[in-house]
């Protein structure tokens, strides 16, 4: 390990006013968004989207670093260039997603772990090859009836901590993604009294496992009322108990905070990060790791048109740029109308 690189890396992920593209969408995954917009999941199909993303004019200047998915990383442009290498001639540091996926967690009904980390360590000397220089690990802890359970958390942290110590060895930088789901009836308060577990058993499972905070990236939910709550919390009151939250878990070596945006509408997200952004000084930078905040009006836009090709890469670059500024507090909703 390599610490003073891999501080750099992390510090670059979290750059001014920039932030991470999560397009590691696995092939179930991307086949649902197509189906979306009627357009069949095939491989070059799938290739074909994420040129479009990644080809879009301008995106150096608000994109640190893309995830990528293990297909994806070995795929080229039309013209014949590796993903990984077009993206770093732009100065965007590949990524990649090295979980398996979420599976069942035997004995406890309704919850999950995590998998991926047989044969992580040969992955991952693959995956440096390729060009990668970051990784993303996703922990899913779902709130219901009875859970989530002190252990499916503890689980998901040991599994978190042991993934982020194997990319750490091979000079990658780890993305720890605990994310606390958005989905149910739950209150703001609910969704902050588990993220406030979470985050804290996450952070004593990498101090266990002697990970170099200096050396990772954290990519939370924000702290966000469920879906279906009643009452949903306003945008000022996410920003403030997020805010809290980090700031009682989350040690300030950690170079940089990314959020995910876990089916927050694209606007909800920007403003969300904007806000907290505005809170500031904060110890760490504040920003984006968004999969759907950041491409779902993209994919609407083309609809799998060649002919709605170049209006798409706009409209990707419009939601990178919104959400650029919001990674300063500049964000504000009138500037939907004028942005593209
Ligand atoms: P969303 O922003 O769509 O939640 O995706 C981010 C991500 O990478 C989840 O692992």
């Amino acid at each position: 390990m390599n610490p003073t690189e891999l501080a750099r890396i992390a510090n670059a992920m979290v750059a001014k006013n920039k932030g991470i593209l999560a397009a590691d969408e696995s092939t179930g995954t991307i086949t649902k968004r197509f189906a979306g917009i009627k357009l069949d999941s095939t491989e070059e199909n799938r290739r074909l989207y994420r040129e479009l993303l990644f080809t879009a004019p301008g995106a150096a200047e608000f994109i640190s670093g893309v995830i990528l998915y293990d297909e994806t990383i070995r795929q080229k442009t039309k013209d014949g260039t590796p993903f990984p290498e077009y993206l770093s001639k732009q100065g965007i540091i590949p990524g990649i997603k090295v979980d398996t996926g979420a599976k069942p967690l035997a004995n406890f009904p309704n919850e999950t772990i995590t998998e991926g980390l047989d044969g992580l360590r040969e992955r991952l000397i693959e995956y440096y090859k390729l060009g990668a220089r970051f990784a993303k690990w996703r922990a899913v802890i779902d709130i219901g009836d009875g859970i989530p359970t002190s252990f499916a958390i503890k689980a998901n942290a040991h599994a978190l901590a042991r993934y982020a110590a194997l990319c750490q060895e091979n000079g990658i930088v780890p993305i720890v993604e605990p994310e606390v789901l958005m989905d149910g009836g739950h209150s703001i308060e609910r969704c902050e009294e588990v993220t406030n577990v979470v985050l804290e058993t996450v952070f004593n499972e990498l101090f266990e496992h002697r990970i170099y905070l200096e050396g990772m990236i954290l990519k939370p939910n924000m702290v966000i009322s469920g879906k279906q709550a009643p009452n949903r919390a306003p945008p000022p009151t996410v920003a403030e108990a997020t805010v809290r939250c980090l700031k009682r878990h989350v040690p300030p070596a950690v170079p940089g905070i990314a959020f995910l945006s876990g089916g927050q509408s694209p606007t909800e997200a920007t403003l969300h990060l904007s806000l907290m952004n505005k809170l500031g000084p904060l110890p760490w930078p504040l920003t984006f790791s968004y999969g759907r905040a950041l491409q779902d009006s993209t994919l609407k836009t083309w609809g799998g048109a060649p002919t709605n090709f170049a209006a798409a890469q706009k409209e990707f670059i419009k939601r990178a740029k919104l959400n650029g500024l919001a990674t300063t507090g500049r964000y504000s909703p009138e500037l939907e109308n004028q942005a593209a």
